[in-house]
């Protein structure tokens, strides 16, 4: 009975220190478990639970390790994608700016931040009303926040510098006790500074195009009715005729250089690049002036570019050519020179045609270049310029991948020059 007694003791005590070492253990992989469930809710989504001896949590162990797999998959995958968007917003020449429904910045890409000159820093968190120095931007803002309100506009945000802005509204839906939808809005500014520019320049040229047009027009209309009335003796009548007859060539060149600055606009169609001898068209463009040349008492000494080959269409180096020997015949004075040489660089050839002439001032020597700019208007109406002659051989050395430009000095003369690209040096490199 005693042995009986002892034997239930010692199996009692077993069976009690069984008990206690089994909860321990649990215990312990409780706090495992939990101290690992914190690690993967701070953000270290790669920790995992590993067997700590016991058989019995395995299935637990399992299934807290496969979640906690699928979380890292998942926040990998989303953080990709994060990257990605990040990556676009960043080189995107759109500026983007959220807001959210608080009516605070909640992100800005760096365009917008270009755009307007305010860093991120100054941006984020902040309320939208300290941001924008526009009215009409910001209560905008807040009506597209509040009543779910789309608006665009163009803004202009300092000289050259108009951007149009569009508010995007997002539904935004609040999850919780109080579901219900909230409007966030997106800010979406495109520059479209360089097209009201072109539109600017546009409406510039058709304007002067028209005060171009109106003068020889009203000349000939004036002429032509005091004819038609009669009672004029026969030296006016043929005086009167002249200058309806000039005036008509005056329009007639106008149109045709406008034609000429419009079919070059659409270049790669009028343009027909070949190797060609630069010698063989400085040639033909002397033919076809001497005669003028020798009209105006002047002198045309031509260095010959030897073994010049460059890529260019022949017809349209020849109308730069005639365009500037004609402007120095027209801007030097009786018993001046005129000299056509070259300077062969190592990828370019650099062609100048100089003259002994009047000479251009230092502040108007790039704006010659530009349509209808001229020095004095009068003496190139005297002419018979229209003003388009310099725009046209800008665009035509332009389109050849050469620049123009002009040295000159009032009273000593111009140097006008423009560059091609050489055939031998490419073919070398
Ligand atoms: N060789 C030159 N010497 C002095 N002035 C020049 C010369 N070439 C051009 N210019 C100036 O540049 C202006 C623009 O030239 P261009 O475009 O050919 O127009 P246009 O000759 O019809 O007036 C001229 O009106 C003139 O004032
Ligand atoms: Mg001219």
């Amino acid at each position: 009975m005693l042995g009986f007694l002892a034997g239930f003791v010692v199996a009692a005590v077993l069976l009690g220190l069984l008990v206690v070492v089994n909860s321990r253990r649990r215990q312990e992989f409780f706090s495992y478990a939990i101290d690992t469930l914190d690690a993967i809710r701070q953000g270290r989504y790669d920790v995992r639970l590993y067997d700590s001896g016991g058989k019995s949590h395995q299935a637990l162990m399992d299934s807290i390790n496969q979640m906690a797999q699928a979380v890292e998959e998942n926040i990998v995958l989303l953080s990709h994608e994060r990257d990605v968007l990040q990556h676009i917003l960043r080189s995107m020449t759109t500026g983007v700016i959220y807001v959210g429904s608080n009516s605070r910045v909640q992100m800005v890409n760096e365009a917008a931040e270009r755009m307007f000159r305010r860093p991120a820093e100054q941006w984020l968190n902040q309320e939208h009303w300290a941001l924008f120095r526009d009215y009409n931007v910001s209560a905008a803002i807040d009506r597209a926040l509040l009543f779910g309100t789309p608006w665009h506009n163009e803004l202009k945000l300092r000289d050259n510098m108009t951007v149009e802005v569009q508010l995007i509204v997002l539904e935004v839906s609040l999850r919780g006790e109080t579901a219900k939808t909230v409007h966030d809005v997106l800010l979406i500014c495109n520059d479209v500074s360089e097209w009201r520019r072109l539109e600017r320049m546009r409406s510039e040229f058709v304007a002067n195009v028209s005060h171009e047009l109106k003068t020889p027009v009203a000349a000939i209309q004036g002429f032509a009715e005091t004819l038609l009335d009669g009672d004029v003796d026969e030296e006016s009548q043929t005086a009167f005729l002249n200058t309806i007859y000039n005036e008509a060539v005056r329009m007639g060149n106008l149109i045709s250089d406008l034609l000429e600055l419009s079919k070059l606009e659409g270049a790669e169609h009028t343009v027909q690049p070949k190797a060609m001898r630069l010698n063989r068209v400085i040639e033909r463009a002397q033919t076809n002036l001497q005669g003028s040349v020798e009209k105006h008492n002047l002198v045309l000494k031509v260095h010959p570019c030897e073994d010049v080959t460059v890529w260019a269409d022949e017809e349209k180096v020849l109308q730069v050519l005639l365009n500037l020997i004609t402007n120095a015949i027209h801007y030097t004075p009786m018993g001046g020179t005129i000299e056509i040489r070259c300077d062969t660089l190592v990828d370019r050839v650099k062609v100048h045609v100089a003259d002994t002439g009047i000479g251009i001032p230092e502040n108007d020597q790039q704006r010659v270049f530009e349509r209808f700019y001229r020095v004095d208007r009068d003496r190139s109406r005297a002419t018979g310029g229209t003003g388009l002659g310099l725009a046209i051989v800008k665009h035509i050395v332009n389109v050849h991948g050469g620049q123009v430009g002009v040295d000159s000095l009032v009273g000593q003369g111009s140097d006008f020059w423009f560059t091609l690209p050489r055939i031998g040096a490419t073919m070398q490199s």
